[in-house]
């Protein structure tokens, strides 16, 4: 399989064309799976997963992931409410929110051009979709693998920093942390999960690691100097990964995945687990489709904590005073919460506050 894929015309000439891609040992592999490390005993592995497993040795890390608790286990997804997320875009309003989106736009140049993703295969807004250049799942896999790596980030620097604020302030948090930590726990979910699918060559975990050293500390001192600006730069980056999973989605019906849109293509038991996914709906498809929800839903979050008050406006997005879960609530608004809208609910937060 991995030979054949090193021979695919679509990666050989997007390897002419991209001197960074000649030297990219980590698009050559396609590694596709120890997801057979989670599969359960009574369900007869099919002709594509054997290839898979023959083809690839288990993840290291996978060996005690399906046992260990969840720290923040999933609500799920209503399937309704993941298919019906669209890509969606909040206009800057202001310098901050201007520069928030230009570096956005900036970042997602520069990893269109690395994992191969042509500009004129944008999604726009909404429902108009050109595809011109297809990428194949192991590309799909990389740029799946990176983005995640970076998104678990901003969560855990906030809800630290945030942390730390309280406690020297000698005063409450108005109930944000355990968002922002519970944000950076599902990305990092998401990583653990297409790791399951994909284990990244030398290059990769390089490049993971320097981005990783720069990002959490630009963020760290961005959120120091501006929560408000990193919240929309957050909101503006899930808004880009909205539109990422939505046109793999696309593509996937589109039949330019095939290995993906095959459906005894087995996903990670570990996501099956963290997802509550129901039987009859554990497709990679289905996977992607939980996956995007749960982009759309930090893209909510984020939005609405940018229009607050950073000091004593309270945390909307709190379980226990949501007749739904926070995430199925941020993900039907792309644009954020408005200011007026969080805090005329101020009733229902009263003792939101740790
Ligand atoms: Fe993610
Ligand atoms: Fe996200």
């Amino acid at each position: 399989m991995a030979a054949r894929l090193r021979t695919h015309p679509r990666l050989h000439q997007l390897k002419r064309s991209s001197p960074t891609l000649q030297s990219a040992r980590w698009l050559q592999p396609y590694p596709i799976s120890a997801t057979t490390q989670f599969r359960s005993i009574s369900t007869p592995p099919s002709p594509t997963t054997s290839k898979q497993l023959q083809a690839t040795p288990p993840a290291k890390q996978a060996a005690g992931l399906g046992t260990l608790p969840l720290t923040w286990p999933h609500k799920g997804w209503e399937h309704n409410a993941a298919s019906e997320v669209v890509p969606g875009h909040r206009a800057p309003r202001n310098l901050s929110d201007k520069l928030a989106w230009w570096v956005v736009r900036s970042c997602r140049w520069g990893m269109d051009w690395v994992t191969g993703m042509g500009p004129a295969s944008k999604i726009t807004h909404g429902k108009k979709v050109t595809i011109e250049k297809p990428m194949t799942e192991a590309q799909w896999m990389v740029r799946f693998i990176f983005l995640e790596s970076i998104a678990g980030v901003p969560g855990i620097v906030a809800g630290t920093l945030r942390h730390l604020h309280s406690i020297r302030r000698f005063k409450p948090d108005q109930g944000w942390i355990k968002t922002l930590l519970e944000e950076s726990y599902n990305e990092r979910m998401h990583l653990l999960t297409f790791l399951e699918m994909y284990q990244p060559g030398k290059f990769m975990r390089l490049m993971v690691l320097a981005s990783q050293g720069i990002f959490y500390n630009a963020l760290f001192f961005a959120y120091l100097i501006s929560p408000r600006f990193v919240h929309r730069f957050v909101g503006y980056l899930e808004e880009e990964a909205v539109h990422t999973y939505t046109r793999c989605i696309q593509e996937i019906d589109r039949g330019l995945l095939p290995k993906w849109a095959d459906k005894n293509f087995k996903i990670p038991e570990v996501a099956v687990t963290y997802w509550n996914m129901p039987e009859g709906r554990r497709t990679m498809r289905d996977l992607v489709l939980y996956v995007r929800a749960d982009e759309a839903s930090h893209r909510g979050v984020n939005h609405t904590l940018g229009n607050l008050d950073q000091l004593s406006d309270p945390n909307p997005f709190i379980d226990a005073h949501l007749p739904v879960s926070h995430m199925a609530l941020a993900a039907k608004k792309p644009e954020g919460m408005e200011r007026d809208e969080v805090l005329a609910r101020k009733d229902g937060f009263s003792q939101a506050s740790q």
